[in-house]
């Protein structure tokens, strides 16, 4: 049986490290508040002139250089973000050109705000299945420093940049990806959007104000923590795997509480969970790939593991897969 199987893994976070410490002076906060809500106490903030696919673009290099497979020979790239560098061409294709990718592969992204890379996975994950890709690159970015309001303290504490990429093998064996599992509802939209609208055109209405991310955290809090066991039980169930089976759970990082609750609500041990929230914040897409690439790199993640992926965002959308590594 084909599987894709993950032969290199990488990410990038920009240099500027913003500390609660600094936030304090922006906004009414505190250190404690944003340590004990969320468990955040830096994030990384992309430089000025760096944009969304540069990010992107420094993950996939180094997944690539891991992989040890050059860039002209990947036949597909998705790229999960809600934060492009432009509304077109897609961040895919700046990519694609920033690595020197061949001409005329596939390219494109997924919007599916903080599940963007599982969602990127899943497709990815069909292509190779089905014989359409031999190799894939998958992409998880955004930058939200660009989108969040820096005057509103129920959003900026939360947010930070950042990017992580896959490369996906077509390879027969028991290894690779074992299942992936999007979703989405809709009726939820209002609780955490972006409205840089595209509804009425120029030629009749004034020019749009700037545009800053909304959000109902309260309502996103509750909404997460349910949705995000959902889809860990249900990856667990598709494969006949019990909780005990999981060697590592990497769940989207956007706040302490709703990934220890997760946790919990599966009985996985503390150890068997990664976070590196309190140093990046919620970077969105990025989150998972960049914990991912976090793990490997402290040889946590063994030849022959499961490891299951979570992730919730904005749309509402939820996604999870697991992987035998
Ligand atoms: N510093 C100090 N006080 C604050 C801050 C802040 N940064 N932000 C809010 N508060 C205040 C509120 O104004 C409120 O004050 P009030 O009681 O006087 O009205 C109080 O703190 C409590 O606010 P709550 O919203 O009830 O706090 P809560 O415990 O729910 O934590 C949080 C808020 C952290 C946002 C939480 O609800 C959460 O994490 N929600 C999920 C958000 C999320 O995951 N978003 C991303 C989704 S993923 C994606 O697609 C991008």
């Amino acid at each position: 049986m084909i599987r894709a199987k993950v032969v290199g893994v990488g990410a990038y976070a920009p240099k500027r490290v913003l500390t609660n410490q600094e936030l304090e002076r922006m906004v009414k906060t505190s250190d404690q508040w944003i340590v004990e809500r969320t468990g955040i106490r830096e994030r990384r903030i992309a430089a000025e002139g760096e944009v969304t696919s540069d990010l992107a673009a420094h993950a996939a290099r180094q997944a690539l250089a891991r992989a040890g497979v050059q860039a002209e020979e990947v036949d597909l790239i998705v790229c999960g973000t809600t934060s492009p560098d432009m509304l077109f061409p897609s961040t895919a294709c700046f990519v694609q050109s920033h690595i020197g990718a061949s001409r005329g592969i596939a390219a494109f992204d997924v919007s599916a705000a903080c599940s963007g890379f599982l969602y990127a996975l899943d497709a990815a994950d069909k292509y190779i299945r089905s014989g359409a890709s031999k190799k894939a690159l998958v992409i998880g970015v955004d930058l939200f420093s660009k989108i969040v309001d820096w005057k509103d303290r129920n959003t900026c504490v939360l947010f930070g940049d950042g990017a992580g990429a896959v490369v996906l093998s077509a390879e027969k064996g028991k290894r690779g990806i074992l299942s992936t599992h999007i979703h989405a509802d809709g009726h939820y939209w209002k609780t955490l959007y972006t409205p840089l609208s595209l509804c009425s055109s120029p030629l009749h209405d004034k020019t749009p104000e700037r545009s800053y991310m909304k959000m109902q955290g309260n309502e996103l809090f509750k909404v997460a923590v349910r949705t995000m066991g959902e889809a860990c039980q249900e990856a667990l169930d598709h494969n006949g795997l019990r909780a005990e089976d999981i060697s590592l759970l990497i769940p989207h990082q956007a706040n302490m509480r709703i990934i220890k609750a997760t946790a919990e609500r599966l009985g996985l041990p503390e150890e068997k969970v990664y976070i590196n929230l309190d140093r990046y914040g919620n970077t969105s897409a990025g989150s998972i790939p960049l914990a991912l690439d976090e793990a490997v790199k402290k040889d946590m993640i063994k030849k022959g593991d499961i490891i299951l992926f979570v992730a919730f965002g904005g749309g509402l959308t939820w996604a999870s897969a697991i992987v035998r590594w």
